[in-house]
Parts: structure tokens; sequence; C-alpha cells
């Protein structure tokens, strides 16, 4: 059987990793500052993380949603301590995207209302909903369209108090730093006049931290730089470091009622473990602060790089530009220096490495794209 081809592969085959280093099967060896596409919190590998899941799996992998997991409540109380929410309730689930349909479905539910208001560029995951409210029409098929979303400019807070006086709106979602889009981070005053008209129109206001979440801007969650507390939060990728767990945030507003959500993997005994040992790590380790400070790192040395346009995001979530626009500055990093970035809309390159990254890899990686934007013209233009 052959695979569905959706994916447009690198020629690499990553077979061993460590830290912020993987290893492919010919032996070469990568700085990885995509993170696996934002989902290696920890590091690679991690010793305690690897013991904890070799633990669990040797003792009980899953079990089923509808037996005491004693992990679950272990997971909520960790994450509501260092989340800084620990009056929230959790439901946990298996991926961005499900946390986000959740979300949705759960707003819906308590509201009685269906219209939900999202920003341009937002991108909130494939499955039905959350792919209707993600702007880009070419990865929604004619079943995901029938649902009610409004569309807005980030950053206009008239146009969200424009949509939210008509009080039909079940929620508005917005992600705490725009990620596949390019890195745009919402303005702090617009994310507290988002929350003080959510709050005057009894409209939820749901945090997508799926890709900004998990300590990778310095703070846990990015919307926490603002100083304001959403209704729901949605959190996946770095939350297993690799291992598939997604979780929804409730604030003590919404009754949960039996049966009104539900997965059959959700919660798994392997996925806490995973979870459990995230969450010790990046306290242990003080990895939102190392995220805060490599961060402030590299965004001042990427500043005196000529050749770079703009440089956004907070912590280790950044976006880069290039004056001169060249898609091929990423293979390049590849290819020549065995650097794995991230792309993303409009040829920004993303930044997303483990929260664990040190000096010598930053500086490493400083030195391989100045070297690589120096290189004449011929080879990159
Ligand atoms: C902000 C945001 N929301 C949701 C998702 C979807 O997550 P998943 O791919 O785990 O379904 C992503 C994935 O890139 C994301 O960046």
């Amino acid at each position: 059987m052959n695979l569905f081809d959706v994916y447009s592969l690198w020629d690499i085959e990553p077979i061993k990793a460590e830290g912020c280093k993987v290893w492919d099967t010919k032996g070469t060896e990568y700085l990885d500052l995509y993170g696996g596409h934002a989902v290696i919190s920890i590091g690679h590998s991690h010793p305690h993380y690897v013991q904890a899941l070799q633990e669990q799996v040797a003792r009980l992998g899953f079990y089923s949603n509808s037996v005491q997991n004693s992990l679950q409540h272990e997971l909520g109380e960790k994450l509501g301590e260092l989340s800084g929410y620990p009056d929230y309730s959790l439901f946990l689930c298996n991926s961005g995207a499900e946390a986000n349909e959740n979300a949705l479905k759960l707003v819906s539910f308590h509201t009685r209302k269906r219209r939900v208001v999202a920003f341009r560029e937002a991108f909130h995951g494939r499955t039905s909903g959350a792919v209707a409210v993600t702007d880009n029409a070419a990865i929604q098929a004619p079943f995901n369209q029938g649902h009610e979303v409004t569309f807005l400019p980030l950053n206009n807070l008239e146009a969200v108090e424009r949509e939210l006086c008509k009080e039909d709106t079940a929620a508005v979602l917005i992600e705490g730093i725009q990620g596949v889009a390019g890195i745009f981070v919402p303005d702090t005053v617009f994310l507290q006049g988002v929350r003080e008209l959510c709050s005057r129109y009894e409209t939820p206001l749901i945090l997508d931290e799926i890709q900004s979440g998990y300590g990778r801007t310095g703070d846990f969650f990015a919307h926490q730089a603002a100083g304001i507390r959403p209704d729901i939060i949605t959190t996946a990728k770095g939350m297993g470091n690799g291992f598939p767990i997604g979780g929804v945030l409730i604030s003590p507003n919404f009754e949960a009622k039996k049966g009104m959500l539900g997965t059959t993997f959700g919660g798994n005994h392997l996925a806490c473990a995973a979870a459990i040992a995230v969450l010790d790590v990046i306290k242990e380790e003080a990895l939102m602060k190392n995220a805060r400070e490599m961060g402030a790192y590299l965004t001042d040395k990427l500043s005196t790089i000529e050749g770079i346009g703009a440089i956004r995001g907070r912590g280790l979530m950044l976006g880069v530009t290039f004056r001169q626009q060249d898609a091929t500055i990423r293979n390049e990093l590849l290819s020549r220096h065995h650097i794995f970035t991230g792309g993303a809309r409009n040829n920004v390159m993303r930044l997303l490495p483990p929260l664990s990254i040190g000096y010598g890899e930053a500086d490493h990686f400083l030195a391989a794209l100045q070297e690589t934007l120096n290189r004449p013209g011929d080879t990159i233009s």
C-alpha cells in the first residue's frame, strides 16, 4: 500500500535525536530550530521523559475513559499550577484541531449560538470546525463551508465590536500569536479590548495557544503577557513533547454534562505520563526563563545581521523576514549547514526550537545564517 501523498517531504529521515540535535540515516547531525513543528518543548529524548514513558508503558499503556485514571488528575493539578489556571477544568484529547473542535462545540452548547468570530490568516487545524475557522479556503472542502464564521482583521477593535453587538456570536477565537500566518503578535491593547468586549457582550473568548503555549514565549501562555484571562484555552504541540495529546482548559463558568464531550484515546495513560514529565521538566529546568532569555538573545543578534528585514514574535516563537525575499535561504541552511527551520506564509522563516536551546546552539545558527546571507548572489538568488 502506498502512502496517500499529501506532504511535501525533505529527503531526510531522522532516526535519532537528543536535546536540540537530530541525526539521520547517514549519521548526519542536524540542529533543530523547528522543533518538529513547535512540538518539541523540553528537548528530544529527555531522560526523565523517556523513563516516564518506558515505565508507564511497561505498567499500563491504555485503558479507557470509563474508569478512574489518577494520571489525568495529576496532569490537571500540575498544569493548573504551572499555567496559573488552577481553577479551570481540563478536557483531554489528542491533537490541536481536536482541542479547538471541542472548544467550539462547548461554547456553542453553552451559548446555544453558532457564529464564530475569527481572524484573517488564522490557522486552527483541519477538522471540520477547526478548518472552517481557519482563513485558508484552499484547505476547506465544501463539507467544511457550512459553518458560520466571520473573519476580521487582527488588531481592529471596532470590527470586533461591530460583530459582537449583533449578539449572535458563540465565541471569539484568536491565536496567542499567529503562527502559520508568519508570526503576528496581537497588540496588547487589542487583546485587552477583545477581553473587555467579550465580557460586555457575554461572548466566550477562546485563546488558541496550541503553538504559542507551553512556555514557548517565556510565559506559559502567550496571552498572559497582556494580563487577560480567556474563558477557554486550547493547547497541544509542546504538551506531550511529541506524544500526541491536546487539552481544553475551561473556566468555571462552563457546566459539564455527562456525555457532552468525549474521546476514546484522549487522556490515555501514556499520553498523561508524557505530559506530566513535560511539566516536571519545564518547571525543574526553568525552561520558560530559558525561552525568554534565549529569545531575547536571538532577537538581539538577528537584528545586527545585514539582510534581515523584520524580526517578530516573543521568546522562542520568532519569525524572520529577509530584505531579499528568497525562498532558498531555509534550503541553504538545511543542505549546507544541516539546520532545520520552519517556513510560514509570506516567505517568513519560523524559529521554534526546543525550549532548552543553549547559547552555543544559537551562535551556531546565527553564524550559519550570516554566512548564508553573505554568499554571492548566484547561490541564493
Ligand atoms: C495555532 C494552531 N492551532 C491549531 C493547530 C492544529 O494542531 P494539530 O495539527 O495538532 O491538529 C495548529 C497546528 O499547526 C496551530 O498552529
